[in-house]
């Protein structure tokens, strides 16, 4: 197997310009750092990479613990952290800590142990212990979808935003997309068609996105001139199951919302599941609009009017800001925020070209907020 030396002696250079290119631990001329990797790939050199981690203590990994990794959502994520990383040389170690608090400290402990450069985190709706031995232990991290930090005029308070804020220095880096913008979006949506009982099926509690849609919802009542009624607000937990139960709950009111929001793309399934159960149909007995499109959203009949969350691009920035946070580790921390679109079709209870019921040359799907918000 050819060895460094074969390398550097190959490219008629020092062992120690191979470790540099390899390592990019100190620049090298462009000729130079191509004759070395032209004999890498002409001898057929594998760098060890533990054996690098040793001199460089750095793995070129990045931890990824992410809850719901079959979501598409997550999933989609997923994919767009995985491309930057490798982009920029870094492999990934995965794993899914099911909201749950104390799993989710143990696989965080666990990534660290493989000493992983740095981490990406979704983290649980109660993240208190996991904030305690990331900071302990100064480890580069970069929170995604789920803020934890709500400390700056840009990010909202603790008590709006449901998140379980932590108090104290440091803070962290965070990404995210806007969540109560478009949540409002789809109630005036709503509104507009002259729906006067309008539902929303909620996340889970304590987690940021939650408390953010929860706002949306009130401000999109409220923009609409709409009395916010706690009866119309039901958790339906994030998932698939408790979400089915909300709607049957909402359904079996008295006075039943005319049409309801769904907060995330799991929740859809339950309440369109609960709704078939019921033997009413969308849009004719509820219009329904969603938080999140995903693939088949426009094959169910029909067509599911949604939110899409920027979700490869969320990976993405994950992966730069992490990146930026390892490259310089005093840096001031920073929330980027990525806008959504709204994309029109006919759950929402417009005809099939949703571009005339909004007005002439509307178009079908527009973007809430132009730029992401870094703070
Ligand atoms: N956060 C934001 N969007 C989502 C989630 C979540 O946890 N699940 C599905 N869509």
């Amino acid at each position: 197997m050819a060895t460094m030396a074969d390398v550097a002696r190959s490219a008629g250079v020092s062992v120690a310009t191979v470790s540099h290119v390899l390592n990019g631990t100190r620049p090298v001329l462009p000729h130079t750092r191509q004759a070395v990797l032209d004999a890498i790939d002409a001898l057929g050199y594998t760098p060890n990479t533990l054996a690098r981690s040793l001199v460089t203590s750095r793995t070129r990994s990045i931890g990824l613990a992410v809850s719901a990794i079959s979501n598409p959502y997550f999933t989609e994520i997923l994919q767009g952290v995985e491309t930057a990383a490798l982009e920029a040389g870094y492999s990934l170690l995965i794993a899914d800590p099911h909201d749950d608090p104390r799993h989710e400290r143990k696989v965080v402990q666990l990534l660290h142990e493989r000493r992983v450069d740095g981490m990406i985190i979704a983290p649980s709706a109660d993240p208190h212990d996991l904030v305690g031995y990331l900071r302990r232990h100064g480890v580069p991290t970069v929170f995604l979808d789920r803020l934890i930090d709500t400390g700056t005029a840009e990010d909202l308070p603790p008590a709006d935003t449901g998140a379980a804020a932590v108090s104290g220095a440091p803070r962290f880096d965070q990404v995210c997309a806007e969540s109560a913008a478009p949540t409002a979006r789809l109630v005036t949506h709503l509104a507009g068609r002259r729906h006067r009982r309008i539902g929303l099926i909620a996340g889970l509690p304590g987690l940021s996105t939650t408390g953010e849609r929860v706002r949306g919802y009130r401000d999109g009542l409220a923009a609409a001139g709409l009395e916010y009624d706690a009866r119309l607000l039901v958790s339906g937990n994030s998932e698939s199951e408790g979400a089915e139960r909300a709607t049957a709950a909402l359904l079996g009111l008295p006075d039943p919302p005319t049409a309801f929001v769904t907060a995330n793309n799991a929740m859809t399934i339950g309440a369109l599941r609960a709704l078939r159960r019921q033997g009413r149909s969308v849009p004719d007995d509820l219009a329904l609009c969603c938080f999140d499109d995903f693939a088949w959203a426009d094959l169910f009949s029909p067509r599911l009017t949604a939110i899409a969350q920027p979700s490869r691009e969320l990976g993405a920035q994950a992966v730069r800001l992490l990146l930026d946070r390892l490259a310089e580790p005093d840096r001031p921390a920073r929330t980027v925020r990525l806008p959504c679109t709204f994309v029109h079709r006919t759950s929402c209870g417009c005809p099939e070209e949703p571009g005339r019921a909004e007005g002439a040359g509307s178009p079908a799907s527009s973007t809430l907020s132009e730029k992401g918000t870094v703070s």
